[in-house]
């Protein structure tokens, strides 16, 4: 062999041994934050990984899918085949609880937080969210509001009108809308049904109400439940006739163009809008969705360690950065969250994300059922059924018997 092909093999075998190296220092993060704002916030989170642990490479596994709809299949038939990524991004409360501890998918995560100081610094009911059997279970990035509804002050005012308080205001202002060529509501695909319902419900029942749902004190058979749930057929009625094609940044984007008054949203969708160049306040606003006012309905993305973790010390390493204060200042001024830390550095949140965080503080705090608070996957599942039927032929007594049985089959009446 000539001296020259001699070197050439050399010199591919090391490459080759370069790319096995970096291959097994990969770490493999998976979400579906693919949209405008939260892309971004993961991005800025990226960077301070990268720039804390050069000797990873990070790989950004995120499955496109508002709620995590398609990502979270994908995970599913992972963690099936024992294929899980180094962290996935879940959901404080009975998603992680009820779901994945409950099906020994994740480690506990006690010692992470003794060694960097998370047990002063994340609030104790958010702590006790993602706790169960006396370990902790995963580290929360943020604190999103659920119950926001979102508009453009200039279409309003061309319209005149001004964001309804309650959802009997609600249809009144959304029939003059409509009879102004307006699409009152602007709605995406079905998760984002299930936001508007989680919404309508809050908003009808009360916070106590709601949360009575959930922990087997309260009758789904009620008439109060009757009556919130003839409500959200009504508001449906002002809902856009494509929406179970858009994703929820579509449904946004019909906000932005003028074409719909109001979507209701989580605040993800502040990152989205900002991401458009849109200024808070001028160029978009929000209130609170009608009758929620002093009521915050939370979630909080958090990222978890699981069984069998593809290089877990990589992942350890990103669920550090993902824990601390220096990755969620990064992440969640562009994400449109307001840091799960109570030290984060205010001076870079905006008007709208400085108000979230006296809300925060200040609100009555309720848990989302979309995003993984209240139930889990089992009951949630039953729930998506039910309210796919009841977008087809809008029976409200059928959608309130399954209601019902899905507490009774899966839920917190069993
Ligand atoms: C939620 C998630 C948010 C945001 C949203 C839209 O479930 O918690 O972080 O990504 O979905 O995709």
């Amino acid at each position: 062999m000539s001296k020259r092909f001699l070197m050439a093999g050399m010199a591919l075998a090391l490459t080759l041994a370069a790319c096995t190296a970096s291959g097994g220092n990969k770490v493999e993060v998976f979400s579906w934050w693919t949209a405008g704002g939260e892309a971004d916030g993961l991005a800025a989170m990226v960077k301070v990984f990268e720039a804390k642990y050069p000797q990873y490479t990070f790989e950004n596994a995120a499955v496109a899918g508002g709620a995590g709809t398609n990502a979270r299949a994908v995970l599913a038939t992972r963690l099936s085949q024992n294929d899980p990524p180094s962290s996935w991004q879940g959901h404080a409360g009975q998603e992680l609880i009820g779901t994945y501890v409950a099906a020994d998918k994740i480690q506990p995560l006690d010692s992470l937080y003794d060694s960097e100081g998370w047990k002063s610094v994340m609030p104790a009911g958010l702590i006790d969210l993602i706790s169960q059997g006396g370990h902790i279970w995963s580290v929360p990035v943020n604190i999103h509001r659920a119950n926001v509804m979102w508009y453009v002050p200039a279409t309003l005012t061309a319209a005149g009108v001004t964001p309804p308080k309650t959802w009997a205001e609600f249809l009144t202002t959304a029939a003059t809308l409509k009879s102004k060529g307006i699409t009152p509501l602007a709605m995406g695909e079905q998760w984002t049904s299930m936001h508007l319902f989680e919404t309508v419900m809050i908003g009808s029942l009360g916070a106590d109400g709601w949360k009575a749902l959930w922990d087997g004190t309260g009758d789904w058979t009620s008439s109060d439940v009757t009556d919130a749930l003839n409500t959200f057929k009504q508001v449906l009625s002002y809902t856009n006739a494509d929406s179970s094609t858009l994703a929820w940044d579509k449904a946004a984007d019909l906000v932005i163009s003028g074409d719909a008054a109001f979507t209701i949203m989580g605040d993800w969708a502040e990152g989205y809008f900002k991401s458009k160049n849109m200024e808070p306040k001028t160029g978009f606003a929000w209130a609170p969705a009608p009758g929620t006012d002093g009521i915050f309905d939370f979630l909080s993305d958090s990222f978890v360690l699981p069984v069998n973790a593809k290089n877990p010390d990589g992942a350890t390493a990103w669920l550090k950065v993902a824990g601390s204060k220096e990755g969620q200042d990064a992440f969640n001024p562009l994400k449109g969250s307001i840091p799960a830390r109570s030290d984060g550095d205010r001076s870079l949140y905006d008007v709208y994300l400085t108000s979230a965080m006296d809300d925060w503080k200040s609100d009555t705090v309720v848990g989302s059922l979309t995003h993984g608070v209240v139930a889990n996957d089992a009951w949630k599942a039953k729930i998506d059924t039910a309210l796919g039927l009841f977008l087809a032929d809008k029976d409200v007594a059928a959608f309130q018997t399954a209601l019902a049985a899905a507490c009774t089959s899966d839920g917190a009446c069993k």
